[in-house]
C-alpha cells in the first residue's frame, strides 16, 4: 500500500489535497482504507475533466448502415437458427449481463434488476431475463455460461439475491459475478467528493470497461479454455430482453463479420437512442444529440428514415478482436448527477439537484473498434421494453404493457 506522503503527491498532481484534510482524525483502520482507496482509484479520469468544456472531438463522416431486416431475417430463418443452436451447442457462446448501475432515474435503492415488475405476483426484472434465457436452454439442451457485472456498491445484495431465489432456475454453475471498477465523482468545480471523512465519493465506471472487468476478475482463462467464442452483452433493464438468441448468434456468424449488434426502428427521428450507422467507413454509434437535424430527418428513396435503426444495449462481440482492443482507451463521458456527499459539517447529504458529475465508458463505443458490425432488426414491441424511469417514457408502467402484450403473466 502506498505511504501517505506518496497519496499527498498523487493527489497534489490533480489538486485534490482536500481528500486527506481529515486524515489526522482517522483512526489507524480508517487511514489505511483511505490510502488503499487512493492508491485503487483510477484518477487520470480527471484529466478529462478539465478539458470538458473544449470542442467537442470532431466525429468523423457519417453514412447509413442497412440492416437484415425483420423480413430478411424471417426468409433465412432456418440458415441463421441452425447456426445458432450449433454454435450454442459447440458451448461457443457466453452472455454477460450489465448490472453495475446505479439505476439513479428509477428511484429505486437496491439492484435494478430487484425491481418487482409483477402486479398480483412478484416478477422481478432478474427473473423476467433468466426466464428468457432458459427458453434458449430449453431450445437447445445447453446452459450458457452467464458472467453479470455489478459494482462494489451491489455486488452483495446482487449475489444474495440469486442465492436466495435458487437463481431463478437456472443451473448456478453456470452464473458467475464479477465486479467492476469505479471512478471518483467530482463536484461542479471537479473537486472529488467526499463520502465520508475517510472515504472518497466513488461511481461505477460506466458499461464500457465489461471486458477489462472480466479480464481483471480472472475469467479469461476459463473462457479460452471452454472455447468460448462469442460473447452476448446486453442491460439489464431490458425486461424483453433476448438474451443468446440462437438467431443473432446464426446471423452474426453466417454473415462473417466480426460483431453484431440488434437495432429497432426509431419510433420517430427524434426517439432519444444512439443509431448504429458507419463512420468513416466503419460501424459506429451516433448518440441522438451527436446527430445534425439532417442527419436526424434524411430520407432515402423510399421515403424511410436514412437513420433509422436504434440501438437496445444488446451486442454480440467476437473474443479474439475484444481481447486485440482490451487496452485501446475507451471515450470518457461526463455525466451530471445527483451525488450524495458528505457536506462541511460532516453530514451525508442526498441531493435534490445534479451537483457533480460522474466519469463513464460505454459499451457502444466498442463498436467503432470493430472492422464491422451486423445491424440485426428486431421487433420493437416483442425485445425492446426499457426500465428507465418511474413513469412515462421507458418506464414500469410502459414495460409492464409490453410485457403483457407478449403473454407474461404479472
Ligand atoms: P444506464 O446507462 O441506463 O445507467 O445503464 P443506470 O445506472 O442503470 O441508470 P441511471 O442512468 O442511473 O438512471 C445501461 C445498462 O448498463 C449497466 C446498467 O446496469 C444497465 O444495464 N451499467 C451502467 C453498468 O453495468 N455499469 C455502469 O457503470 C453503468
Amino acid at each position: 500500500m502506498i505511504t501517505y506522503s506518496e497519496a499527498v503527491k498523487i493527489l497534489a498532481d490533480y489538486g485534490q489535497e482536500h481528500i486527506l484534510r481529515y486524515y489526522d482524525e482517522l483512526s489507524e483502520e480508517e487511514k489505511n482504507e483511505l490510502l488503499r482507496q487512493i492508491e485503487l482509484t483510477d484518477l487520470s479520469v480527471l484529466e478529462d475533466f478539465k478539458h470538458r468544456n473544449d470542442e467537442p472531438g470532431k466525429r468523423g463522416s457519417f453514412e447509413p448502415l442497412d440492416a437484415v431486416t425483420v423480413d430478411d431475417i424471417e426468409k433465412n430463418r432456418n440458415e441463421y437458427l441452425k447456426a445458432g443452436i450449433e454454435a450454442i451447442k459447440a458451448g461457443k457462446a457466453a452472455a454477460v449481463m450489465l448490472a453495475g448501475g446505479q439505476g439513479t432515474r428509477l428511484g429505486f435503492d437496491s439492484p435494478k434488476g430487484m425491481f418487482n415488475i409483477g402486479e398480483s405476483r412478484e416478477l422481478c426484472i432478474f427473473q423476467c431475463q433468466i426466464n428468457n434465457l432458459l427458453d434458449v436452454v430449453k431450445l437447445t439442451g445447453t446452459f450458457i455460461l452467464l458472467y453479470i457485472m455489478t459494482s462494489e456498491k451491489n455486488n452483495d445484495e446482487t449475489t444474495a439475491f440469486f442465492e436466495k431465489n435458487n437463481y431463478f432456475g437456472y443451473d448456478s454453475s453456470y452464473v458467475k459475478f464479477f465486479i467492476q471498477d469505479m471512478a471518483p465523482s467530482v463536484d461542479l468545480n471537479g473537486k472529488i467528493l467526499m463520502e465520508s471523512r475517510s472515504k472518497m465519493a466513488l461511481s461505477p465506471n460506466g458499461n464500457g470497461g465489461w471486458f477489462s472487468s472480466i479480464v481483471r476478475a480472472g475469467f479469461l482463462n476459463e473462457i479460452h479454455e471452454k472455447g468460448i467464442e462469442w460473447i452476448n452483452v446486453f442491460a439489464v433493464d431490458n425486461v424483453l430482453q433476448r438474451i443468446a438468441d440462437p438467431m443473432f448468434i446464426g446471423a452474426v456468424i453466417s454473415s462473417g463479420m466480426q460483431s453484431g449488434s440488434k437495432v429497432v426502428k426509431k419510433a420517430s427521428p427524434d426517439e432519444r437512442v444512439g443509431v448504429l450507422c458507419l463512420e468513416n467507413g466503419k460501424p459506429s454509434i451516433v448518440e441522438y444529440y451527436e446527430m445534425t437535424e439532417e442527419m436526424r430527418t434524411l430520407t432515402n428513396e423510399s421515403g424511410e428514415l436514412s437513420y433509422k435503426f436504434g440501438v437496445i444495449l444488446n451486442y454480440l462481440f467476437n473474443v479474439s478482436k475484444a481481447v486485440e482492443i482490451l487496452n485501446n482507451k475507451l471515450p470518457i463521458h461526463i455525466a451530471k448527477k445527483k451525488i450524495p456527499y458528505m457536506n462541511d459539517k460532516g453530514v451525508l447529504v442526498s441531493p435534490d439537484e445534479a451537483n457533480g458529475y460522474k466519469f463513464e465508458t460505454l459499451v457502444l463505443d466498442m463498436i467503432h473498434m470493430q472492422d464491422s458490425c451486423l445491424s440485426y432488426e428486431v421487433v420493437r414491441n416483442r425485445e425492446f421494453a426499457p426500465v428507465k424511469n418511474a413513469i412515462g417514457t421507458d418506464s414500469v408502467e410502459s414495460a409492464r404493457e409490453l410485457l403483457k402484450q407478449n403473454g407474461v403473466k404479472l
